[in-house]
């Protein structure tokens, strides 16, 4: 579905309905003016985490390490706990897009982070 991902899960996804949630290379607008557009932010937390199912995981990744470390402080944060002891290792099922390949080529390391409700 083509939406912005956030009415999506507020308006189409009913509470404590999905198995897993995964937001990968999330941020196009990695310069500080847009860092209030993240997607990782305290609100989309509190709903990625009523919409998971009891158990259920919110997988995020990014190049970005300013971001990885402003995610994991809001995850921490919520109500979801992380299931490593800090970083995750990368989840195997994701596909390497061009966005990964190209933070890899520019040389940054690329951090996963994997909470559960
Ligand atoms: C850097 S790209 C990464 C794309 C892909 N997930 C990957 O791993 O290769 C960031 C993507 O997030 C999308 N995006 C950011 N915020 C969004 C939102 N609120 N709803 C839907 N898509 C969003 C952008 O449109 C863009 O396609």
């Amino acid at each position: 579905m083509l939406a912005d991902g956030v009415q999506g899960l507020r308006w189409l996804v009913a509470p404590a309905s999905l198995e897993a949630v995964h937001a990968f290379f999330p941020d196009p607008w990695h310069k500080s003016r847009h860092h209030k557009r993240r997607l990782v932010s305290p609100e989309t937390c509190a709903l990625v985490a009523d919409r998971l199912r009891p158990g259920g995981l919110f997988r995020v990744a990014t190049d970005w390490e300013d971001y990885a470390l402003a995610m994991r402080e809001v995850l921490d944060a919520s109500s979801l706990t992380n299931i490593h002891d800090g970083w995750a290792p990368r989840f195997d099922e994701r596909p390497m897009t061009k966005y990964e390949a190209r933070g890899i080529a520019a040389g940054r390391a690329v951090y996963d982070l994997c909470y559960r409700r």
